[in-house]
């Protein structure tokens, strides 16, 4: 059996690990595994290499993707299912291992499904905004990453009172990151893009956790509406000092988690499995803490908005 790896959208923490996983069945098998390089842009133009076993092993715990992916929409040109079917025959490729977010799944495996191209996907992202599965690969990394730049923010929080510390995190326009993050941190305020909020109910709300504790900690998500006048009218409502971090994309290149790296790697054993198996579409999701391998499309609605329990107990709703 001879797999073509595609990263499409997003990179995220654990693709290294997943890809060296993959390599290792299908060699310990006879198998064969090639990469596109820059994503289904890479696919569609035949840039196809075989993977270097040994560098991969040494870059398997790495962030990233040794896979260079693409957000290029290729698969939209009409005559792409006959490009993708020529180079899958003229370099022997039998199926696909995807990498992708919620909206390379939602766009690919449709097309995949119609040219006939046998792909399981796995659902990539640190956003986990997948629907159809309960957590994304990376996603742990990314919350990871962010705990560890609470904790730096809690140690000078501490030393010098007076100070409202706004946390931003990526997540796109979804707050499951964001509100992640917020619960595990024990923040003060969590804002996503999916619950609006009044900037005096927020300035009220700070004002008064600042009295009782020193400082306050609000970790909003990258797309909420009205970020940019926060940094100048919570200051301005509240009279408190503002501290704004933001972790942009260093966050998406954090370091892979121990929780990241297992389930790279079982997931990786069930698309082998699945793909040795004969399966045409299908994609490894998480369900109630369990990979399974889930056959055919992705379920076309986005997922429903984040817990709104939990975002009113942080937000003392
Ligand atoms: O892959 C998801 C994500 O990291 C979002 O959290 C973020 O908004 C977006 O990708 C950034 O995309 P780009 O790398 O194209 O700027």
């Amino acid at each position: 059996m001879k797999t073509a790896i595609v990263v499409s959208g997003g990179d995220a923490p654990g693709i290294n690990a997943a890809i060296d996983a993959y390599a290792r069945l299908a060699r310990e098998s006879g198998g064969q595994v090639v990469g596109a390089q820059d994503g289904f842009a890479g696919l569609l133009a035949g840039r196809l290499s075989e993977l270097d076993g040994a560098l991969l092993s040494r870059l398997s715990g790495k962030s990233g993707s040794i896979l260079r992916s693409s957000r290029a929409p290729v698969l939209s040109a009409p005559d792409a299912g006959e490009r993708l079917r020529a180079v899958m025959r003229a370099n022997d490729v039998e199926n696909l291992l995807l990498f992708g977010g919620d909206g390379s799944l939602k766009h690919a495996l449709p097309l995949l499904e119609r040219w006939g191209a046998p792909c399981v996907a796995m659902p990539t992202t640190i956003d986990n905004d997948i629907t159809g599965t309960d957590y994304t690969l990376g996603h742990d990394s990314a919350c990871n990453f962010a705990l560890a730049a609470v904790e730096g923010i809690r140690a000078t929080a501490d030393a010098l009172p007076g100070r409202i510390f706004l946390l931003e995190t990526l997540g796109g326009h979804t707050g499951y990151l964001a509100l992640a993050i917020a619960h595990a941190s024990g923040a003060d305020v969590a804002l996503l893009p999916e619950y609006a909020f009044d900037l005096d109910w927020l300035a009220e709300r700070v004002r008064r956790v600042v009295e009782r504790a020193g400082y306050a900690l609000v970790v909003l998500c990258e797309f909420v509406p009205g970020i940019d006048s926060l940094r100048d009218e919570l200051p301005r409502r509240s009279g408190i000092r503002v501290r704004y971090t933001a972790l942009g994309h260093a966050q998406r290149g954090a370091d892979t988690s121990h929780y990241d790296r297992t389930v790279a790697r079982d997931m990786s054993g069930l698309a082998w499995q699945a793909l040795k198996d004969g399966l045409s579409l299908g994609a490894v999701v998480m369900r109630h803490g369990k990979l399974t391998l889930r056959e055919g499309l992705m379920p076309p609605q986005d997922k429903p908005a984040p817990d709104y329990a939990r975002y009113a107990r942080i937000n003392g709703l």
